[in-house]
């Protein structure tokens, strides 16, 4: 989709009349965390969307820059900046969609659930705000623990009255973009071809790929099995590592959110065949929230597809039954923190 949004955007750039081309552009999205690693390559690539009127950028600090010099692309969307909690009603008011990549990321020797104690709060005054000021909006949560940043999301919303599981996502995205990048090379295939399912939850073990579901059907020995399994569990920590204390993957992160919000707002507009993989309330497992490939629609969540999580081969059937304490663990955690907050 990304792709495609590119070529059109190339093709806006034509200074030719334009007849019977002209992409919508009618939804809002606002991105909390904007002006952070993750936030600014989102709102570039969010702002190239065809789909996007408003762009509305929030963080408690360096936002107005960014937003002054994303305003002079020449695609569509206005943006807007918002600072500080002053100003987060407005910046919420009348959106369709907001993503929310605000917190602190790791730094090498640190778990995701290591970030709990300050993003749970982020998280927690965010959602409140949503709540007040957006409560049909879809809303997806990058900041981590994701595992237990969305049951308190969900929390949160419940309290206000006005949670719709259809419409709150973990995002999971860049668990897939992985997989399929990895499964492509090991394997030399052409990437484009290559979807891998991912499910569970999004740390360590909770990451759970689903290998033998991959489109195409491909062959994988028992070694391939397990190596790609850890990488894609611990790809995570691998860039961690890299960036040596300077935070956690951001760019491949913006690609994958850019990916979930395209589909998300293909969804909303009405387009009939959209499917991503995305940590929600879930029946598919005993779990109240898990990862699966859901089909999205106009209203959030259509379909959880049940399907790829049956059939499991011996290797991927005990790795789901290993990764439900910690992920229920995790889930508990954050229903419990808003809870006690309420
Ligand atoms: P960053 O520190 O570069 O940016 C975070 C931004 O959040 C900063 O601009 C900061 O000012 C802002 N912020 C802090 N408190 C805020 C508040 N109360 N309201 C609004 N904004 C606030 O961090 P980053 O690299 O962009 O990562 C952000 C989060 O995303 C981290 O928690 C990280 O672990 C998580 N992450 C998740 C995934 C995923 O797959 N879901 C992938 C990568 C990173
Ligand atoms: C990731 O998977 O890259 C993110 O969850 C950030 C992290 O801490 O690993």
């Amino acid at each position: 989709a990304l792709q495609d949004t590119f070529a059109r955007q190339a093709h806006l750039s034509d200074h030719r009349p334009q007849y019977g081309i002209q992409p919508q552009a009618s939804f809002k999205v606002a991105i909390l965390g904007a002006s952070g690693g993750i936030g600014q390559p989102l709102a570039l690539l969010v702002k190239m969307s065809p789909l996007v009127s408003a762009l509305h950028l929030y963080d408690i600090a360096n936002v107005k820059g960014v937003a002054a010099d994303l305003s002079h692309c020449n695609t569509p969307s206005q943006v807007l900046d918002f600072t500080g909690a002053s100003e987060l009603a407005n910046c919420l008011k009348g959106v369709n969609l907001v993503v929310i990549p605000a917190g602190v990321p790791r730094k090498p020797g640190m778990t995701r659930d290591d970030l709990f104690n300050i993003n749970a709060n982020i998280v927690k005054t965010l959602v409140e705000a949503v709540a007040d000021n957006c409560p049909d909006a879809f809303i997806h949560i990058i900041s981590n623990p994701v595992n237990s940043t969305v049951p308190i999301a969900a929390e949160v919303l419940k309290q206000k009255g006005v949670y719709d599981p259809n419409k709150l996502f973990g995002v999971s995205t860049l668990d897939v973009v992985r997989a399929n990048t990895f499964v492509a090379q090991k394997k030399k295939l052409k990437l484009i071809d290559v979807d891998v399912p991912v499910v569970g939850g999004h740390a360590g073990i909770t990451i759970l790929p689903l290998l033998s579901k991959t489109k195409p059907t491909i062959n994988f020995t028992d070694e391939e099995v397990e190596e790609l399994t850890v990488r894609i569990q611990n790809a995570g920590t691998e860039v961690v590592e890299a960036k040596a204390g300077a935070g956690s993957a951001t760019l491949s992160m913006a690609y994958a959110a850019a990916r979930f919000v395209e589909s998300s707002l293909r969804a909303l507009d009405g387009d009939g065949d959209v499917y991503e993989c995305a940590y929600v309330e879930s029946n598919l497992t005993e779990l109240p929230f898990f990862a699966s490939r859901i089909k999205l629609g106009r209203n959030g969540v259509e379909a959880l597809i049940s399907s790829e999580i049956q059939g499991l081969t011996e290797y991927e059937r005990k790795a789901l039954e290993s990764l439900k304490p910690e992920l229920k663990a995790s889930i508990e955690k954050g229903i419990a923190f808003a809870q006690k907050q309420a």
